[in-house]
């Protein structure tokens, strides 16, 4: 379409006409799609078998207008052929790694990764006959050794969650290549508003749409976007499992994404500026915030990002129930788990892996570590909020959960 982002989060992929001249496009609240008659069916058939991409629909599970919308739009802001919509982040990257990992395959996972992305490739993958090799942040110098004659695929994500690390994406696409592998990355805490993979050589996009895409904290999605015979194979996958996202929740998430680009600029700002708050309090050990001229990252994520989100980890000086006493006197964030919506949320992460504190040390993240998403409030209220929460620490108790 050759428009700017904000042009095209508005207006790609939907075309412009709709049933009685309606400006939105329209729910499709249909599991089925009637047929005229028989030489109908004969033709959609053979549109399909050719490889063909149809426009009318078949069944719900196969795709419908609402969703393909969606997808449509995502491509556009990719920068890729085709995308596919799923019922939530999990269900596009369980199926993605599901379409392309056979029994045999190894996979190498070049970052840390979301903890159920973790979960899948260990647990259950490896009940198929799957191996996996996993690279700790910071690694990528190891990569190109971990490459092994049957790795299929190099999985990764940037930035990653919570320490917000970002992978020379680049350099992941360069080796990938030169050992014909295929690279997918999880982008949900990126966006195409500051990163496009597809552009930096990477096969396979992916987002929990249920984060910026959605942002409004009131939807489950999850999308792929790639090239059309890789997403074909996707497709046809999907289409087996069920795993597609309902019409309604496309609705949700198509005038969420409208809003995209304006959203994560602002949570953009204001990440960056309540990261240099935070890193200026004398109540706070570490700031995590790949705009920090301090993070590991910091030229490699301005070198391939073009803002760095609303997420900011940062550790508090304190113990972990010290570290609670912040998240309870905040009074604007929600507390919970997620992040990307319009509200901010906040949460001390390890709390919700488990009440044995042996078990939250295993995971590797810290106690003291609180993941702060910023919504598109006010920053100036969040960090006076965040300021009045961080200077209500009391004396250490040692207490536990
Ligand atoms: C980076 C990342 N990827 C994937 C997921 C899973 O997405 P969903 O909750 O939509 O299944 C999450 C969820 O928190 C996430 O943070």
């Amino acid at each position: 379409m050759g428009k700017g982002f904000s042009t095209k989060v508005v207006h790609a992929g939907e075309g412009r006409s709709r049933p009685y001249g309606a400006v939105t496009m329209p729910i499709v609240q249909t599991s089925t799609y009637a047929f005229a008659d028989t030489q109908e069916i004969l033709d959609f058939v053979e549109e399909k078998e050719a490889g063909g991409r149809n426009l009318r629909g078949e069944y719900g599970r196969y795709g419908n207008p609402t969703q393909s919308a969606v997808e449509d739009k995502v491509a556009a802001l990719e920068g890729g052929e085709r995308a596919l919509l799923f019922s939530s982040g999990m269900a596009a990257i369980t199926s993605l790694l599901l379409a392309f990992l056979n029994r045999g395959d190894h996979v190498v996972v070049a970052s840390s990764t979301y903890r159920q992305t973790h979960t899948f490739i260990c647990d259950h993958l490896s009940r198929f006959g799957i191996e996996s090799t996993f690279l700790a942040d910071g690694e990528i110098d190891r990569l190109e050794d971990c490459v092994e004659p049957h790795t299929k695929l190099i999985f990764c994500e940037a930035p990653t969650n919570p320490y917000l690390r970002v992978i020379d994406l680049r350099r992941v696409s360069e080796i990938a290549k030169r050992h014909g592998i295929l690279t997918a990355i999880d982008s949900t805490f990126a966006t195409p508003v500051n990163l496009l993979p597809i552009e930096l050589g990477i096969d396979l996009v992916i987002h929990s749409a249920t984060k910026y895409l959605g942002g409004h904290n009131d939807l489950l999605a999850g999308i792929v976007v790639g090239s059309y015979p890789l997403l074909s194979q996707l497709e046809t996958l999907r289409g087996i499992l069920g795993c597609v996202a309902s019409p309604h929740d496309a609705y949700a998430l198509l005038r969420g994404l409208k809003t995209l680009a304006v959203r994560v600029q602002k949570q953009n700002e204001t990440g960056q500026r309540i990261a240099a708050f935070l890193e200026a309090h004398p109540r706070v050990r570490i700031v995590h915030y790949p705009g920090l001229a301090s993070h590991p990252d910091h030229a490699i994520a301005k070198r391939q990002m073009t803002g760095f989100g609303g997420v900011v980890s940062f550790e508090v000086d304190g113990d972990q129930a010290q570290t609670s006493c912040v998240i309870d006197h905040l009074q604007i964030p929600f507390i919970g788990p997620t992040l990307g919506g319009v509200e901010a949320i906040a949460q001390q992460q390890a709390l919700f892996i488990s009440r044995d504190p042996a078990k939250r040390a295993a995971s590797g993240i810290s106690d003291r570590l609180i993941r702060y998403a910023a919504g598109i409030e006010d920053a100036e209220d969040l960090i006076a909020d965040l300021d009045q929460a961080l200077n209500a620490i009391p004396p250490s108790q040692e207490a536990s959960v």
